[in-house]
């Protein structure tokens, strides 16, 4: 289907086959070929400059639009929504932090930490726009397949919308945090004998067969919501644009995200040049690292292992978006290994900031891209850290305790009998 030259304010496209659909329709995949759906917006008639005005405007005051860090930016979000689902969410802070400098060899390294999201993760901003959409179109219940931060907040969000949802986890592989928010917000938990992988394929049937309205990444609605991590910080850097945004990637979809935002916002004449986008794997869950590798000439699927388990994903869903969104903003993926994940974790922990393991790939990534000339120290740069330090305790405690012997940063507790003079020898002892 084409929609005709009166395009309404939002509609949807196929980015494979081009076939379009209205904005309510709930296909999660382009009906002809199976595509992934992309979200288009009809730019307003008054242009960049009043826009900026606008968004400025609205920041803290009252009201759901304006209190959101998400609904503050409806007009490049999901301009036709009225019934919002909002925590709020958004507003998270861009931090610095000289540890971090030196650690990673660069000068004014900034911190997007969305971990300061109502569940403690991005998947928030993608999550009020999901389910808004949810209850707009009348969903009579809602799903996903997670590495657990998608499913704590599709949990909370429906909760607070009062529509059921249903989550599908990789049963022993998510994080204790998150699978505890799921049971806590009243999500219907399924623990999957499988990988994130059999858990998407699954949903994506049930989806299909059983009518329950889709909320992973491929839902195109998810996508528009985080844009706003990078429009928010664009707006933080008084819309001068860094030279680097780096990330973690594990589906894909806030690879999507941050693409679409960039191009989008350039269009619409709220920056004057893009960033370069960094994407950061895990070595042993890279199969976008090793289609990068060969030009995009083809795209991998495999068995995904690591110890960051957000983001422990074989074939990703969101990979022909992102795709074009590396290409888009002249960018770059990486692989870097388990170690250098945790020691990056570590770095970023002890300087106070915290951080889940996944998150701490953006950093271990940085640190990666100086070492080897790719950024200047010069460059002004962004990571995004996408999950909060209490998500993964049990990672953070075995690194801690455990290992032998024990990495660098390693704080081993030490148990004493209650007495001052216990304390006196430790303190002596250092
Ligand atoms: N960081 C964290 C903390 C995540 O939870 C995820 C994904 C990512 C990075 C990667 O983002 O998938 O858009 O490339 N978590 C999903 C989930 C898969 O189910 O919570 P992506």
């Amino acid at each position: 289907m084409k929609l005709g030259i009166e395009r309404p304010q939002s509609w949807q496209v196929c980015i494979a086959c081009g076939n379009e659909a209205l904005e309510t329709d709930p296909h999660p995949r382009c009906i002809r070929c199976g595509g992934l759906l992309e979200v288009k917006h009809r730019p307003p008639r008054e242009g960049g400059a009043e826009l900026l005005r606008r968004f400025t405007e609205r920041r803290g005051t009252g009201g759901a639009a304006a209190s959101s860090g998400v609904w503050r930016f409806k007009e490049i979000v999901l301009p036709s929504a009225t019934e919002l689902i909002s925590h709020p969410e958004g507003n998270t802070p861009l931090l610095h932090r000289a540890a971090l400098d030196r650690w990673t060899g660069t000068s004014g390294l900034l911190l997007k930490h969305e971990g300061h999201n109502p569940t403690g993760s991005f998947k928030d901003r993608g999550m009020t726009v999901g389910v808004t959409q949810a209850k707009r179109i009348g969903a009579t219940a809602v799903a996903c397949a997670s590495t657990g931060n998608t499913s704590a907040s599709l949990a909370a969000y429906a909760a607070q919308a009062g529509i059921p949802a249903l989550v599908l986890v990789p049963a022993g592989n998510v994080a204790l945090g998150k699978l505890a928010q799921s049971l806590a917000y009243g999500a219907k938990t399924l623990l999957v004998q499988g990988d994130f992988d059999d858990c998407l394929r699954l949903v994506e049937q049930a989806s299909e067969q059983l009518g329950v309205y889709l909320l992973n990444s491929i839902n195109p609605f998810r996508v528009e919501g985080q844009k706003t991590i990078v429009l928010e910080a664009l707006e933080q850097l008084g819309w001068d644009p860094p030279d680097w945004i780096v990330l973690p990637a594990g589906n894909l979809g806030n690879t999507a995200a941050f693409g679409k935002a960039l191009v989008e916002a350039k269009a619409w004449g709220l920056i004057d040049r893009l960033p370069r986008l960094a994407a950061v794997q895990a070595e042993g869950a890279a199969p976008f690292a090793r289609s990068f590798d060969e030009g995009f000439a083809r795209r991998h699927r495999l068995k995904a292992e690591t110890v960051a388990t957000a983001i422990r994903i074989g074939d990703p869903a969101s990979y022909d978006r992102a795709v074009k969104a590396i290409r888009e903003t002249n960018g770059i993926v990486l692989a870097v290994s388990d170690a250098e994940i945790l020691e990056a974790k570590a770095a970023v922990d002890a300087a106070g900031v915290g951080c889940e393991p996944a998150s701490a790939a953006s950093v271990a990534g940085i640190r990666r891209l100086v070492a080897a000339g790719t950024i200047r120290q010069s460059d002004r740069v962004v990571a995004v850290l996408t999950g909060h330090v209490l998500k993964d305790p049990g990672a953070l405690l075995q690194y801690h305790r455990e290992i032998e012997p024990p990495p660098p940063g390693a704080n081993r507790p030490i148990e004493i009998e209650p007495t001052l003079a216990a304390i006196t020898r430790i303190l002596d002892a250092r």
